[in-house]
């Protein structure tokens, strides 16, 4: 049995003083449902600023939160100003870091070989590319997005070796449903997961796309989740606005916790 993951990304939200609160109240959860969440790999990234706050509160706290980053360099160091390098991230004692949103494809102009080179620096520092795909616009038909995943995955992990994608996290969130007043229709959720594990099974041979980590990100809601989750191919959730609330984010893990038991 494969854990299921809750996740979600603060994009530019929290400061660090909102940071602490929240994370204190996560740890406090975690600590005190051991057992429920015991399937579960939930994670939280904060902004930049915010991670080492999250992580002081979070470490030795035998919590089970994964702290994460929203993007980094795809060099450990050098004249790359503003930058933040993966390097320093694992130093921190980050274990996950986001790649390729669509926000940061879209407004930061991210191309596909940008992000591969970021995947791959993320593996060397031994953290957790959660890599982010998706297509632009819901299509007429789904076949013109399958096809368009097929060449963006494939890109993006054009720099590693089959043997990592077990350290690697692939978030599918169709960029029209990020944002949006509902995620993806279940159906077309079901269909893109399981094209990819195909696909993956092709390229990289054996099991390994059905031993992929593949998650679901795009307007996910307590009201959507349970469904979400449920999907028998879909090992988890990514969530953005709906997380921002705390009491949101629990409903969404302890529902997680449920679906795992029948899973
Ligand atoms: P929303 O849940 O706000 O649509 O954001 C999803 C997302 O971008 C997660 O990476």
């Amino acid at each position: 049995m494969k854990n299921l993951y809750v996740g979600t990304s603060w994009k530019m939200n929290k400061t660090v003083a909102e940071t602490r609160e929240y994370m204190k109240k996560m740890k406090e959860f975690m600590q005190n449902n051991g057992e429920a969440i015991k399937d579960l790999d939930v994670f939280i990234l904060p902004t930049f600023l915010a991670i080492d706050a999250a992580l002081q509160i979070t470490r030795n706290a035998n919590s089970g939160l994964k702290i994460g980053a929203q993007d980094c360099c795809w060099e450990d160091f050098g004249p790359f100003t503003g930058e933040v390098s993966p390097m320093h991230l694992k130093d921190l004692g980050v274990s996950y870091v986001e790649v390729g949103h669509a926000e940061r494809r879209e407004i930061f102009k991210e191309t596909d070989e940008m992000v591969s080179k970021k995947v791959a620096a993320i593996v060397k520092n031994k953290m957790k590319p959660i890599l982010c795909i998706g297509e632009e616009e819901k299509p007429s038909q789904i076949d013109i997005a399958l096809n368009f995943l097929k060449n963006q995955l494939l890109d993006d992990l054009s720099r590693i070796e089959s043997a990592d994608l077990k350290n690697i996290i692939i978030a599918y969130e169709p960029v029209w449903a990020i944002g949006a007043t509902a995620s993806a229709p279940l159906d077309y959720i079901k269909e893109a997961i399981d094209f990819l594990r195909a696909l993956l099974n092709k390229e990289f041979g054996g099991r390994h796309g059905d031993d992929q980590v593949i998650i679901y990100g795009g307007s996910v809601t307590p009201e959507s989740a349970k469904d979400i989750l449920a999907l028998p191919d879909n090992d988890g959730i990514f969530v953005g606005r709906s997380a921002l609330n705390i009491d949101y984010f629990i409903k969404m893990i302890i529902m997680a916790s449920e679906v795992q038991k029948v899973k």
